[in-house]
């Protein structure tokens, strides 16, 4: 008898992998999965720690689904509720505490053991909780198989971090440093290729400090691992996030010149644009360090575009360290960046800080950042009309025979009238640009692909 497995996802693209893999973990004891929580036999919430308002929404979420729970109850079947993710790490039996009808606790490391745990939870009162970071790596654990993801894939090849910014939960969360090894993520990714995906996405914490060890010992950087996967066939588009300034190698800066099928876009977050902050952030780099990657990749490929974050408001900023960030918008010209207001993570050296700074000043802040960062997204976007570039038309428009698409630059991208290119790679004419998208025309075909089971 199949059972339904609901699952919510908050945070990071590395909660969307882990909330795939979680499906597949529980797929082979008859789990499928279901896209309501009404019902279900098991509800899972992958969720985030990073700020304390992902964190809040994460109660309401759970008030709101213990209404089904005790729905379900009342016509004499049970759900199970798991809250996993980073606030299950973090917090762990408070949540049982705090939501008595949570009956699984669990953390990111942790999810390999879902089927037992449920086995636990079902015989058992009281919750199960499970938050050891497993001398075993969970990913060895995990099933072979995996469900397709559709045209672009989210494949994690790097967890944890060791860097320890003063204002991030993610070291505590997610655990040290760990690189998986490279012939694991080569097979999952032909995996993910033979399944139809035609993109992926490496993902890490730190995801340019991945040293996977290879056979023989030999120790793989990024770099070696892009270069192994562009020989996949089938896999056209190669991209990674996050990245950390200081683990921009010099072979990986090369390498965006050398491989192309390595997009030509990266999130690379600087934080702020001060150094006296990035000092008390403990960042370990300085904004010239930073600026100079920036010139370093455009010299590689000229036509690198960037997205970074900032926060605003953090502990002993003031209005010139904040100018600081603003200078940096205005010179890289970035095509995206996100914006965030200091939020103090219980643990975490900056939250006790005593220069915390007012939050009608961070609002203030921001609003100057987000409108500034706004103008340079409009102007990224404006330069591309004229230009022709390859878009994998994969999703459905609002309009009729409308598909959209994503650029080498993650720009979205709509053509109308395109029904008949479902499903490939086109050339697209860019012939408009918004805030969030591009418009344009197919003017040609990408020669020589074949989407098998492209979505
Ligand atoms: N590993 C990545 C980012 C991980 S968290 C890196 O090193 O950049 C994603 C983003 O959330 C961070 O880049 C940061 O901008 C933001 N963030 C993390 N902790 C925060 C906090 N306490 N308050 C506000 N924003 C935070
Ligand atoms: Fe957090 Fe810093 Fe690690 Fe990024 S590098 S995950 S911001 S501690
Ligand atoms: Fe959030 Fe955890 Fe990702 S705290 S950002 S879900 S690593």
């Amino acid at each position: 008898m199949t059972k339904k497995l609901f699952i919510k996802t908050y945070g990071c693209q590395m909660n969307v992998y882990d909330t795939v893999r979680m499906g597949d973990v529980m797929a082979p004891l008859g789990y499928s999965l279901a896209d309501s929580v009404e019902g279900a036999d098991l509800v899972i919430l992958n969720t985030c720690h990073i700020r304390e308002k992902a964190e809040e929404k994460v109660y309401s979420e759970l008030g709101r689904i213990r209404q089904e729970k005790e729905k379900k109850a009342a016509e004499g079947s049970r759900m199970l509720i798991a809250d996993g993710g980073c606030v299950g790490q973090a917090e762990g039996e408070e949540i049982i505490k705090r939501a008595p009808f949570v009956d699984i606790v669990l953390g990111p490391q942790s999810y390999h053991q879902l089927p037992e745990m449920v086995t636990r939870a079902t015989r058992e009162k009281g919750g199960v909780v499970e938050l050891e970071f497993p001398t075993v790596q969970k990913f060895d654990l995990l099933p072979e198989s995996s469900a397709p993801q559709g045209s672009a894939a989210f494949l994690s090849v790097q967890e944890g971090c060791d860097k320890f910014c003063s204002f991030c939960v993610v070291p505590y969360t997610r655990g040290a440093e760990y690189s998986r090894k490279p012939e694991k993520v080569i097979a999952e990714a032909r995996r993910m290729v033979d399944q139809g995906s035609v993109e992926i996405m490496l993902l890490g914490q730190n995801v340019n400090a991945y040293h996977g060890e290879g056979v023989g010992g030999r120790n793989w950087s990024l770099a070696d691992l892009i270069d192994a996967l562009a020989r996949i066939d089938g896999l056209h588009r190669i991209r990674y996030m996050t990245s950390h300034p200081r683990d921009m190698s010099d072979d990986l800066i090369a390498i965006h010149g050398s491989e192309p099928k390595l997009m030509p876009y990266l999130h690379l977050p600087i934080q702020s644009g001060s150094d006296e902050i990035l000092k008390r952030m403990n960042r370990k780099h300085t904004v010239d360090f930073y600026l100079d990657i920036i010139d370093r990749l455009r010299k590689a490929r000229p036509d690198m575009a960037f997205s970074s974050d900032f926060i605003v408001g953090f502990p002993g900023e003031g209005e010139k360290d904040f100018e600081g960030s603003m200078q940096v918008v205005e010179k890289v010209g970035y095509a995206s960046a996100y914006s965030f207001k200091y939020s103090p993570r219980p643990g975490t050296p900056a939250a006790v800080d005593d220069k915390q700074v007012p939050e009608e000043v961070k609002d203030e802040r921001l609003m100057r950042l987000q409108e500034l960062i706004r103008n340079k997204q409009t102007s990224f976007n404006e330069s591309c009309i004229g230009r022709v570039m390859p878009v994998l038309l994969d999703r459905d428009g609002k309009l009729e025979g409308q598909l959209l698409g994503k650029s080498p630059y993650m720009q979205s991208v709509h053509v109308k009238n395109a029904g008949e290119y479902r499903g490939q790679f086109v050339d697209v004419k860019i012939t408009g640009a918004y805030l969030n998208s591009l418009a344009g025309e197919v003017v040609g075909i990408q020669d020589n692909i074949n989407f098998r089971k492209a979505v």
